[in-house]
Formats: structure tokens, C-alpha cells, sequence
């Protein structure tokens, strides 16, 4: 039997996947251990591999095929705009994409004037600006800590996730405008639901029945 390989968002999204897989029997204890810096875990009885990526990669992962099954944000999905099957909304991971800066950025907003964001989203940002409001933006990539660039004015507004709310409370900003809504999602790559398509459904399927 071949193995049915999961990519995972490391960090928190493959720590809440793994305590839901648990919940429809599959383990893999190796994970668990805090200390480890192995990134290829394997449950050999269920025929299953598991392995940690950087989030923004692991859609690259299952588009090629190096893994059947991925689980990542919808932003990040979003972002990456791979070839793959979105199969699963998994609930967790709750977070708001939205336009943020100080309250003074509102009017710049309203009167669509040419303004700069920051974002490590620009491909959401782009789309948001070009196709939703019609409004000429100037993009500007960051990688982290966006919330710096209105402060110290490399931009007017950024485009960023927002979840509890507090780095932007804490840094004197706020949401002004919000874009859509994301969680964790899960996404299949096309060969494999068609190749292991028993395996991989009945996943799904006991998945479902337990979030
Ligand atoms: C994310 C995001 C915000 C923050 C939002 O950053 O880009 O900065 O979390 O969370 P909050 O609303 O609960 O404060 P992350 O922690 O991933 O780090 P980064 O800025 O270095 O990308």
C-alpha cells in the first residue's frame, strides 16, 4: 500500500490538525515531541506520512504532488492560487483579512485617493483594491511585522490577518476595512483524489463527522 501524505502549516495549524485527526483514530506520537527538529513524521501501520512546511509552501506541496493532502489557511490559499481541491473547511484558525492603519487612513479609503500598502498578502491586497474597490493602490511587500509600516510611514495602510486584535490595539491601529474571513482549510491534490480516491474520502468523510 502506498502512503497517503499530509502537509501541514507548522506551528498551531498542525498541532489542532493533529488533535482532530486523533479524534478519527490517527496518531502519530513522534509529532509530539516538542524538542524534535525532524520535519518527516510516519505512522507505519496506517500508512501515513506527515510533514511540516512553512505555510506558504505547502499549497506548492500538494499542487506537485509531493503531498496528497495539505492543511493551510484560506489565506494562504488565497495567496498562493495553486491547482488543487479545497475540500474541507476544518473551523479552526479563525482569523479576519483585513485593510488596517490609524483611523486617520479611513478618508484615504473613502476617497479612493492613490495611497501605499503593505502587506504579505499582495496578491489579496492587489485583488481587493484593483477588483472590489477600484482604487489605484501602490503594493509594497513585507514578510512580518507589517503593523510597522504605517507607523513609521513606509505605507498608509496595510492588509493584514487579523485574530485577536491586539497587535493592531497595541500599535495604536485599527481595522478599517475587512476583506473576508478564513480558517484552516483542507486541500487534496488532483491526481491523488483520483488515485486514492477510497482512502482519501473516507478521511474526509470521518473528518466531517466529527467537526
Ligand atoms: C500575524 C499577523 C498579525 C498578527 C495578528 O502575525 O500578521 O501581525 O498575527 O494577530 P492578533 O490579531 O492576534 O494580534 P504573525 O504572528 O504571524 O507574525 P509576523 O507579523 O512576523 O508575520
Amino acid at each position: 500500500m502506498k502512503y497517503i501524505t499530509f502537509a501541514l502549516a507548522k506551528g498551531r495549524l498542525a498541532r489542532k490538525t493533529m488533535e482532530l485527526l486523533e479524534q478519527i483514530g490517527i496518531f502519530c506520537e513522534e509529532m509530539k515531541d516538542e524538542k524534535t527538529r525532524k520535519l518527516i513524521f510516519v505512522n507505519e501501520e496506517l500508512k501515513l506520512k506527515f510533514f511540516l512546511a512553512k505555510a506558504s509552501d505547502v499549497p506548492t506541496y500538494v499542487e506537485y504532488g509531493a503531498a496528497d493532502i495539505g492543511v493551510v489557511g484560506r489565506d494562504t490559499i488565497l495567496e498562493e492560487g495553486r491547482k488543487l481541491y479545497e475540500v474541507m473547511d476544518l473551523g479552526f484558525g479563525k482569523c479576519r483579512m483585513c485593510v488596517c492603519g490609524p483611523a486617520s487612513a479611513k478618508e484615504l479609503l473613502n476617497h479612493k485617493e492613490l495611497i501605499r500598502v503593505a502587506s504579505k498578502y499582495p496578491g489579496i491586497a492587489k485583488d481587493y483594491f484593483y477588483h472590489t474597490k477600484h482604487q489605484t493602490v501602490e503594493m509594497i511587500k513585507l514578510n512580518g511585522s507589517v503593523e510597522l509600516a504605517p507607523i513609521v510611514g513606509l505605507s498608509e495602510v496595510i492588509v493584514d490577518i487579523v485574530e485577536t486584535g491586539s497587535t493592531l490595539r497595541e500599535n495604536g491601529l485599527e481595522v478599517l476595512e475587512e476583506i473576508c474571513e478564513c480558517t484552516a482549510r483542507m486541500v487534496v491534490n488532483e491526481v491523488s483524489l483520483k488515485m486514492e480516491h477510497d482512502r482519501i474520502t473516507d478521511i474526509i468523510t470521518r473528518l466531517k463527522e466529527v467537526i
